[in-house]
């Protein structure tokens, strides 16, 4: 494993505010670059804001503000989002920055130079939603417009193309070499069934009459460059002087995929003469009570509000619990109709509350009891133990192999089958029977038992310290320990914690009394 990372996520459109979406992106990433940190590599995690475009332009307008005042104000509400949300970026670009655009404009003019960018002119349906030229595949079968692409136009310009179509079969081989290029791996051949349609060349410029809230083209200043050539180089401008190049990953969302990142940017660079980024992992979309989150409707915004009452990790914990990355997941708050659905109220009270939360609550509750607040050291060693200790091991084995793919619900899917089993095994151990035992094998039983349960939350605190970081900092600190800050050395079954001083209360996860309504479209 190379032991720098480079980890990206998508650059937010600075057209509304943040919902659902934006906030899981930023959360998986998170959780991977935090996972990284841990795991002793140098991580660079970027995120930021796409500030360019028609729609920030119109929205600006209507307001009768610059656009550059708009952006900024969206700039400081997606970036609250990030400190709401605990999240460890190194850097937030946004391309209004100079160092971004100065960028830009060199791979423009270098393609330029290399005539790989020309003047043509086309006339085209445009969908002004969507920024982009249409054409007839894109239509619906009974011949109308898709609804996404809103008021579809005809016009008539002239543009700059960026030749996109002489890279196809390179593309197309860079594909099939690289099997981890795109993942999950179904995403591939999405793709790969695009490109078996010969590539148009990519209109990169809009004239200024329509558009002025852009980069300029270096080679002719009555145009600006569009979106996505502009955007898309925020992953490279950012990083040009730190020698971080090619990106590890860049989380995204399905809809940006292809053609984006899986089409104009890998032929972009190779234009360029430079690296593709090494993986784009590519998630599903997030629907709130089975509707589409959506800037327009608000629901996914107001599902935000979950991390106000329930705070971040609780968020942070079922979003990644919740979705199988790759694959479409529904946000329920709760669901009163139907007690056994799993919501993020459940989860919270079960998973977190129940199964967690209790066994830490337990655990210094029967040391403050029985030990004056001193974690025993293990006197016994039976089956119940052995057993313990063992599934530690197969689930800290497929947490990792879950993880590696960035599998992150089925990781933690396979820790809590330990923490299941710790309560399990406290259950069967019953050490308040045991506390009230005069024989000597009982108390060796007793120490056994709170050791074997110290350690099991040492090791649970550690692994989880990327998903809830907060939440694991208290956990591991209430049982005495430091805080975690790395891996290595730290996921073995040892006796770390005897002797460590414990507190006497810890509620993790207090009850919610009433838990939010799931906010409607
Ligand atoms: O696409 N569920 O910005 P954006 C999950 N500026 N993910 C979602 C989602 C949902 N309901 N809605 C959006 C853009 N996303 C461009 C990107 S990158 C060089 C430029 C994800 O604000 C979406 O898939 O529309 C994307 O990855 C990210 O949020 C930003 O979306
Ligand atoms: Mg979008």
């Amino acid at each position: 494993m190379p032991s720098s990372f480079y980890i990206t996520t998508a650059i937010d459109y600075a057209n509304g505010s943040p919902h659902l979406g934006h906030a899981y992106e930023k959360v998986l990433a998170d959780v991977i670059a935090r996972h990284a940190r841990m795991s002793g590599r140098k991580t660079h995690f970027l995120t930021g804001l796409d500030e360019h475009g028609q729609k920030v332009q119109q929205a600006a307008q209507k307001r009768a503000i610059e656009p550059q005042v708009l952006v900024d104000e969206i700039a400081a509400v997606f970036q609250a989002m990030l400190g709401d949300l605990n999240i460890s970026n190194d850097d937030y670009i946004r391309t209004t920055e100079s160092r971004h655009k100065v960028v830009v404009q060199d791979f423009l003019q270098r393609l330029f130079d290399q005539g790989l960018i020309y003047k043509g002119q086309k006339t085209d349906w445009y969908s002004t939603r969507q920024e982009q030229f249409l054409t007839d595949k894109d239509r619906d079968p009974d011949g109308s417009w898709p609804e996404i692409y809103g008021e579809v136009t005809q016009t008539t310009e002239e543009n700059y193309y960026f030749k996109l179509s002489q890279f196809q079969s390179w593309l197309v081989e860079y594909i099939k070499s690289h099997p981890d290029f795109i993942t999950p791996r179904f995403r591939q051949n999405q793709v790969l069934e695009f490109l078996k349609e010969p590539m148009n060349d990519l209109c990169i410029s809009r004239p200024k009459a329509r558009l002025t809230w852009g980069i300029e083209l270096p080679f002719d200043t009555s145009y600006v460059t569009y979106v996505w050539f502009d955007a898309l180089t925020n992953y490279y401008s950012a990083v040009v002087d730190k020698g971080l190049w090619p990106a590890d990953v860049h989380v995204i969302g399905k809809d940006i995929l292809s053609p984006p990142h899986a089409v104009y940017w890998p032929c972009m660079l190779k234009a360029l003469g430079i690296e593709p980024p090494r993986q784009l992992l590519v998630h599903g979309w997030w629907t709130v009570n089975n509707q589409k989150a959506s800037k327009s409707s608000g629901n996914a915004t107001d599902s935000l509000s979950v991390v106000k009452t329930y705070g971040a990790d609780a968020f942070r914990f079922y979003l990644c619990r919740e979705m199988v990355v790759g694959e479409d997941a529904d946000f329920v708050v709760s669901d009163e109709k139907n007690p056994g659905r799993i919501t993020f109220s459940s989860r919270y009270r079960q998973d977190l509350g129940n199964n967690l939360g209790n066994l830490v609550n337990r655990l210094l509750n029967m040391v403050g009891r029985n030990y004056g607040g001193s974690i025993p050291a293990a006197a016994a060693d039976e089956d119940l133990e052995k057993n313990l200790r063992q599934l530690w091991c197969d689930s800290i084995k497929k947490y990792d192999e879950s993880f590696a793919e960035y599998q992150v619900s089925h990781a933690l899917e396979a820790l809590w089958v330990f923490i299941s089993a710790m309560n399990a095994y406290i259950e069967a151990r019953a050490p308040w029977k045991l506390a009230k035992s005069a024989d000597a094998a009982d108390r060796a039983r007793l120490d056994a038992c709170l050791a074997h349960v110290a350690e099991g939350l040492r090791l649970v605190g550690t692994i989880l310290t990327p998903v809830m970081p907060a939440t694991c900092d208290k956990l591991l600190v209430n049982i005495g320990r430091p805080v975690a800050t790395h891996f290595e050395g730290q996921l073995t079954w040892s006796a770390a914690c005897t002797g460590s001083k414990v507190a006497e209360k810890c509620i993790l996860f207090p009850p919610i009394e009433a838990p939010l309504e799931t906010p409607s479209a």
